[in-house]
């Protein structure tokens, strides 16, 4: 059982490893990375996230900052709070929780933010960058991801990978990080979504498939071919009889694929982890970036 499980815990030690060494090259240079997290309003989940974020930065001896604004702040309020991080030289990186009330628009938040220190690598610029094949800043999570498939040592090169779903954060940088010219990379990469005719007929022919859409469960054996690789980046909640009343599932039925697949991350402790790890790295990346400094580790 245990051979089959990508466990993301290993893969982010091996990632803090590098980001220390990096921080410590920083650091010796007079540069001290710092991240600024702004979130607006009381959302239980944003806290959780935001609280993790900065305990991560904690934990490295990278120095963080957390904006707590109120739900009813204006647009224009917190597009000036953006712009006071943009302009400060000591603020490495900026990361605003979302999703952000419903007053406020979303895409203009991103677009406020410097590309510069635009460590969620949401800024179009930042997207373009990876889309041309010139990264700047990696999406965290399909980063994160491609780390996990480096670390267990499974190629991409030349294989089959289906994305499920299109999302700004997850499946489209997913398919965009696939195709980079890399050996890490390489892969022949289909996208699916819910306008996808069958499925079903896409996931068969995989090699890998990275499931990204938020639907508990969705994903049963014979939707797979046998001794395909699973990422379930999905994190939902799902009724339990316990004491929380819920349990976390993937986007893919674990019991009922265990056997068909050859590998599969766990829902939770596979993906999950990655995303703060590598927003870690972009921090640092950042602060590296903006003081003109070369990393000695990539
Ligand atoms: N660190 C982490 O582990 C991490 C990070 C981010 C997200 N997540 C989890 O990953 C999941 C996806 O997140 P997200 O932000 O990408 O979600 P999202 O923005 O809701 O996007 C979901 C995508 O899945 C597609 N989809 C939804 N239902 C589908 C169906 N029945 N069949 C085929 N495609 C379907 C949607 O298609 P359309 O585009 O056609 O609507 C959309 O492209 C969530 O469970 C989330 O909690 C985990």
């Amino acid at each position: 059982m245990e051979e089959k499980l990508l466990k993301g815990k290993p893969v982010t030690e091996a990632v803090y490893e590098r980001v220390a060494q990096n921080l410590a090259h920083l650091k010796k240079l007079g540069v001290q990375p710092k991240l600024t997290v702004i979130l607006v309003g009381e959302d239980p989940a944003s806290q959780v996230y935001v609280r993790r974020k900065g305990k991560a930065c904690e934990k490295l001896g990278i120095l963080s900052d957390t904006i707590i604004l109120p739900a009813a702040i204006s647009e224009q309020e917190l597009l000036d709070k953006i712009e006071l991080l943009n302009n400060d030289p000591l603020n490495h990186g900026i990361l605003v929780q979302l999703p952000l009330p419903k007053h406020i628009d979303e895409d203009k938040v991103i677009l406020a933010v410097s590309p510069q220190k635009d460590v969620d690598c949401f800024h179009p610029q930042n997207v373009g960058l990876l889309v041309s094949g010139k990264p700047y800043m990696l999406p965290c999570t399909p980063a994160g991801i491609v780390e996990i498939l480096k670390f267990y040592q499974i190629e991409t090169q030349g294989k089959d990978v289906v994305v499920v779903g299109r999302s700004n954060i997850v499946g489209k940088p997913m398919v965009n990080l696939l195709l980079q010219k890399r050996k890490s990379a390489n892969a022949t990469v289909t996208v699916v979504h819910s306008r996808t005719q069958d499925i079903s007929t896409h996931i068969q022919r995989a090699d890998i498939v990275i499931a990204a859409i938020g639907q508990p469960n969705f994903i049963k054996k014979e939707d797979l071919k046998k001794g395909s690789v699973v990422i379930d980046v999905g994190i939902n909640r799902v009724d339990a009889d316990n004491e929380k009343g819920y349990k976390l599932a993937g986007d893919v039925d674990f019991e009922d694929v265990f056997e068909t697949v050859s590998r599969i991350t766990p829902v939770p402790g596979g993906v999950g982890p990655m995303t703060i790890a590598m927003l870690m790295q972009n921090t640092i990346t950042a602060a590296a970036a903006q003081n003109k400094i070369k990393l000695p580790l990539d």
